[in-house]
């Protein structure tokens, strides 16, 4: 059993040190800390071993680097929202929700995320990084992967395609070629055209080349699908098709072909030499060409 006495003292201990706390906190600044221990509820100190630990000189201040000066919470709790909660009852507007993290990031990859597709649909930064982890799983190639197909599903699908860029494999992701907070070009691509994207990684297809094919240097989508295609190469069609779009009145053969191949020439209207093959056995160099007589792409 405590005596009367010793009880007494540790009730005054008690009451001074919390006169001595509020004194402290008033004058070293905010006292989330003292509420927001590790051990609370919702343990926030995570974020003391995240890249933001460190923010405004560490300790309290860095969570009133995110979450505001927050006086009257600071003050009083849970009676009191802080500034910016980012929870759910918080402000719907975009641009304070957003706004809270561009004070510091509005340059580098994020400075055309005003005005992008993302922001259009009303997506805020916190949905998809998250500030009390140690790593963001959005920094992460493979999480951020993951991320990006919760919503796109079409894409989520054709990565499963037969053709595909490797991003399953690790070898390509979402994000070599899209930023996703907004650029200057259609689709969100790091590079200022379509083409200048793909040749940043396959260099050996950017010209100029002495014969030249018009759509390779147009546009590489017209043949291609970046994500995946049920035909080999992340080809559009498949076989003479694909060069039937634009070419139906080729010189040699003037029948139509299927997706398969040539006509067999039961008929004997179609050349024998093009029975059963592709346009590519003998235009194998459908990117262009830079042989002095390489004018058909046959070599
Ligand atoms: C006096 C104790 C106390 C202090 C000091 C305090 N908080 Fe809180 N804080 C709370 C409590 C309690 C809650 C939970 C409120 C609830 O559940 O509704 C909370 C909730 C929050 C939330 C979540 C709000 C939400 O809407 O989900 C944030 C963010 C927060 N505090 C930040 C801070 C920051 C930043 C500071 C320092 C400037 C701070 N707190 C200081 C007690 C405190
Ligand atoms: C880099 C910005 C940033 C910093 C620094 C930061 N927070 Fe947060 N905080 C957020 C965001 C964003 C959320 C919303 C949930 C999420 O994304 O993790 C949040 C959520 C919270 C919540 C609610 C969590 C819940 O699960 O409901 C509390 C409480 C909180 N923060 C307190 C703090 C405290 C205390 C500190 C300082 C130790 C701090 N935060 C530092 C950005 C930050
Ligand atoms: C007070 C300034 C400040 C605020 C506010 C702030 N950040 Fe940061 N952030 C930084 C600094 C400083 C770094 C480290 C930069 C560096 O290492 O180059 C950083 C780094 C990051 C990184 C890179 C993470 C990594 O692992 O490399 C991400 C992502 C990020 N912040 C997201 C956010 C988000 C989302 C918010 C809003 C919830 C936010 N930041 C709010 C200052 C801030
Ligand atoms: C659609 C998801 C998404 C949204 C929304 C988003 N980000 Fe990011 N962010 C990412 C991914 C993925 C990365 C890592 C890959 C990269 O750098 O492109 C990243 C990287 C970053 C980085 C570190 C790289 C750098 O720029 O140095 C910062 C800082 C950052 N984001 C801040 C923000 C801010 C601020 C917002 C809101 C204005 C925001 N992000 C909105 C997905 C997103
Ligand atoms: C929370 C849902 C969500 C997440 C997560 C998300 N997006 Fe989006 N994204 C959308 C919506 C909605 C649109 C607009 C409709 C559309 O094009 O599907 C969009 C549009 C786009 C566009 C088209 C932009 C344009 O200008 O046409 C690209 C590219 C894109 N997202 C890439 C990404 C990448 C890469 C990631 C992962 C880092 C990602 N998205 C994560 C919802 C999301
Ligand atoms: C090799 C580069 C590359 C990779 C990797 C890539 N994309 Fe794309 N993406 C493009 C190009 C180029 C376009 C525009 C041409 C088009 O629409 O086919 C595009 C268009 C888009 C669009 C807008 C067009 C639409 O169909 O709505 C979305 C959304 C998108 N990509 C999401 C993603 C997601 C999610 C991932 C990761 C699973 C991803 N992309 C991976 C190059 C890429
Ligand atoms: C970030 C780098 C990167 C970018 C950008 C990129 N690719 Fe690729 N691409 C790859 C990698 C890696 C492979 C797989 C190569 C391998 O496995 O040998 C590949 C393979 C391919 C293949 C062959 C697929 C197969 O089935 O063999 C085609 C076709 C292709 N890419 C077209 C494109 C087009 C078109 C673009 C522009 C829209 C593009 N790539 C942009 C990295 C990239
Ligand atoms: C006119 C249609 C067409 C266009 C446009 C086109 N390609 Fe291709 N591409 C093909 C065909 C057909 C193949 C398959 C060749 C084969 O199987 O011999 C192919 C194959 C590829 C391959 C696989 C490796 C190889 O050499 O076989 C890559 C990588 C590639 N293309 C990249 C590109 C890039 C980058 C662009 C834009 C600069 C582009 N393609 C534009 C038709 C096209
Ligand atoms: C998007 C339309 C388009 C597609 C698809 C296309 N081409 Fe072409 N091709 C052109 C254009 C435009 C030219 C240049 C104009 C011309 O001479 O007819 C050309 C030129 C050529 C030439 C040189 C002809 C000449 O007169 O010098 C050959 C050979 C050729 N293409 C073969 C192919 C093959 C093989 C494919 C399928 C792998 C293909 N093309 C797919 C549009 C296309
Ligand atoms: C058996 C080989 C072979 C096949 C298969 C073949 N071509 Fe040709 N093609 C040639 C040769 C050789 C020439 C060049 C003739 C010349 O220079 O006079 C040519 C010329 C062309 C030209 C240029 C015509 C012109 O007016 O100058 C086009 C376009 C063309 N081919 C498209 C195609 C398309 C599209 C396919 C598939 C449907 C195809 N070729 C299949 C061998 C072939």
């Amino acid at each position: 059993m405590v005596p009367m006495n010793t009880r007494w003292i540790q009730a005054v201990v008690v009451l001074c040190s919390a006169l001595l706390a509020a004194v402290a906190h008033t004058e070293d600044g905010p006292g989330c800390l003292d509420c927001h221990t590790a051990d609370a509820d919702i343990p926030v100190h995570v974020v003391f071993s995240s890249v933001h630990g460190n923010l405004l000189g560490g300790g309290a201040a860095a969570c009133t680097g995110c979450h505001g000066p927050s006086e009257a919470h600071d003050r009083r709790g849970r009676r009191n929202p802080p500034d910016v909660s980012f929870g759910p009852k918080w402000t719907s507007d975009l641009e304070a929700r957003n706004g809270a993290c561009q004070g510091c990031h509005a340059g580098d990859k994020q400075l055309l995320w005003l005005g992008s597709e993302h922001e259009q649909e009303n997506l805020a930064c916190a949905d998809c990084h998250t500030a009390h982890s140690q790593q963001d799983p959005a920094m992460s190639v493979e999480l951020a992967g993951d991320q990006c197909v919760s919503c796109h599903s079409r894409q989520r699908a054709q990565m499963k395609l037969p053709s595909r860029h490797p991003i399953a494999e690790g070898k390509t992701a979402c994000t070599d070629c899209h930023n996703p907070h907004g650029s200057a070009t259609d689709a969100d691509l790091h590079q200022v055209t379509l083409n200048e994207n793909c040749y940043s990684c396959h260099q050996e297809m950017r010209g100029p080349l002495l014969w030249e094919h018009e759509p390779v240097t147009e546009d590489c989508s017209t043949c291609h699908n970046p994500h995946g295609s049920v035909n080999d190469r992340l080809l559009t069609a498949r076989g003479p098709a694909l060069c039937q779009q634009c070419h139906s009145a080729a010189f040699h053969p003037s029948l139509p072909y299927g997706a398969e191949g040539l006509p067999a020439g039961s008929s004997g209207s179609s050349n024998r030499n093009l029975v059963g093959k592709n346009c590519t056995n003998c235009h194998s160099q459908v990117h262009g060409s830079n042989h002095p007589s390489g004018a058909r792409l046959t070599r």
